[in-house]
């Protein structure tokens, strides 16, 4: 994994990494499915999917670069946008199904490099 992204300067990884599915008693369940990692060329476009069987109304996208917290992208709610946390052009989520929720990441730049999660909830009580 590291070794490629050091080495390869115009190719690089985007990890997405199937970790949280948080609920209102903060239990933590991993039964959400996701696109395991990608490695891509620059200027490509990264296609992530999270798929949920909870029922959840609440489904989020985040990035985390290394030794940072979380950062949210988007928060759907009943398939509608309801918070955005980047102002990038190059991230757009939609939610065409009640437990599919996608990423795009179009025209990927090295800065785009992180590992990507995927939540859902019931809600937003977090
Ligand atoms: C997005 O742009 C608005 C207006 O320029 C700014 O107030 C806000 O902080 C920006 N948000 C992010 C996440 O960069
Ligand atoms: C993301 O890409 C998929 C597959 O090409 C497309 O169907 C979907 O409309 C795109 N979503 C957004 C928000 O651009």
């Amino acid at each position: 994994f590291g070794s490629v992204l050091l080495a390869v300067s115009d190719c690089f990884i985007l990890s997405v990494l199937c970790v949280l599915s948080l609920s209102p008693t903060g239990q933590i369940d991993a039964k959400i499915t996701q696109t395991p990692s990608l490695v891509l060329e620059r200027g490509h476009t990264a296609y992530l999917r999270c798929e949920q069987t909870y029922g959840h109304d609440s489904m989020f996208w985040y990035r985390q670069d290394p030794g940072q917290g979380l950062q949210l992208l988007f928060n759907f709610y009943y398939k509608k946008e309801r918070e955005k946390g980047t102002n990038s052009s190059h991230f757009q989520a939609d939610q065409p199904q009640d437990d599919l929720f996608r990423l795009n990441i179009s025209s990927v730049q090295p800065e785009h490099s992180a590992v990507y999660f995927c939540a859902s909830s019931l809600d937003t009580a977090l």
